[in-house]
């Protein structure tokens, strides 16, 4: 809605300008300073170089015509669609109306579809090759940015391909996941410990997961492990789903594996940040993505 001043003011510029592109038709057929002396018959009189003249012939009719049939089309255009101001057209036409009758016939389109997808239970929809197909469209526009465009994630964004899960593989710890994000929180737990059991610490956190160690470390290492880890990681490493510690007695890691790594990881915590989607989705589309990532680890 305009303000009654920029009403009036479309209204007024819009009437003038076509009545004007009226009145000069009018008045350009009816002025001529034709000369219509014999010598210089059809001429406006003007000659350059003695002998270059300039004609001066009337606006052929079909051209005249023309103009008035675009003036015409102005009216009736204004009539039928609206233009002056706030006044509607009698079609009622506006682009508001026009976007919402397309958003509107979207949405029923998308409801048949979706429809469909909330009979299924959800292990036929983690089968379905469309429901997939979408899922997959929204993973890429929500997800893929820290999880990957094939969900393999990246350093400290878990991989969801695989069968290794800080949190389970279900559909509802998917769906936890999703609707209200995952904090990791890992405290930093080697405050007390001076720098040689730290190191003590890392090689026996890199003996768990099988890589090459030095025993005598490794079993100093251990006694630390006991003492401030096995809480959250379990008496073997195997992790808490509960806590979203992850497993540690296997070679699939979340920050790394490096001896320099776990010892980041352990002086400084780690606090992976997975934000919420509830209020960013429709469940109807949270839905689709939590089938379409178990749809990767089957
Ligand atoms: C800003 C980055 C970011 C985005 C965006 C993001 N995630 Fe995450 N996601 C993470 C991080 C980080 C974690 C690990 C949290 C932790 O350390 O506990 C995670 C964890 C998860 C887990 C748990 C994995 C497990 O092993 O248990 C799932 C499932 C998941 N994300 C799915 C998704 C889906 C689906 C989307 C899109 C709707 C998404 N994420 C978007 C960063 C992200
Ligand atoms: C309060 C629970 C808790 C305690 C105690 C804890 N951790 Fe963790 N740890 C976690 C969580 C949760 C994560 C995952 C952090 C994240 O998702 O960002 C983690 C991550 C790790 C990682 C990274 C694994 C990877 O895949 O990159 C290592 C290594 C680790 N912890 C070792 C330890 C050691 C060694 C101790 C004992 C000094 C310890 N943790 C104590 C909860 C704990």
């Amino acid at each position: 809605m305009l303000t009654s001043f920029w009403h009036w003011y479309v209204v007024i510029i819009t009437v003038v300008t076509i009545l004007g592109c009226f009145w000069l038709l009018q008045w350009t057929k009816g002025v001529s300073n034709r000369d219509e002396s014999e010598d210089g018959a059809g001429t406006t009189g003007h000659v350059w170089d003695e002998d270059l003249v300039e004609l001066n012939n009337p606006l052929p009719r079909w051209w005249l015509q023309l103009f008035y049939i675009t003036i015409a089309f102005a009216f009736i255009y204004l009539i039928l669609f609206g233009g002056l101001g706030n006044i509607p057209g009698v079609l009622n036409w506006s682009q508001e109306g026009q976007y919402e009758a397309e958003m509107q016939s979207a949405l029923e389109a998308q409801e048949e579809i979706f429809a469909r997808y909330r009979e299924m239970d959800n292990a036929t929809l983690i089968a379905d090759a469309d429901a997939n197909a979408t899922g997959q469209r929204l993973f890429a526009n929500n997800c893929a940015m820290c999880h990957g465009s094939d969900g393999r994630g990246a350093r400290g964004f878990p991989n969801l391909t695989d069968d290794d899960w800080l949190y389970g593989r279900s559909y509802d710890m998917v769906m936890q996941a999703i609707n209200n994000g995952r904090q990791g929180a890992m405290p930093v737990m080697v405050g007390g410990l001076d720098d040689a059991a730290i190191s003590d610490l890392v090689v026996y956190v890199q003996s768990m997961s099988g890589q090459k160690a030095d025993a005598a470390m490794a079993a100093r290492g251990k006694k630390s492990f006991d003492m401030l880890c096995v809480a959250c990681h379990g008496v073997d490493g195997s992790g808490n789903q509960a806590l979203g510690s992850p497993r540690l007695n296997d070679d699939i890691w979340l920050y790394g594996g490096e001896p320099e790594t776990i010892r980041t990881t352990l002086v400084e915590g780690r606090n992976g940040m997975m934000p919420a989607f509830e209020d960013v989705l429709s469940e109807d589309h949270r839905r689709l993505i939590a089938a379409y990532v178990l749809s990767l680890s089957e």
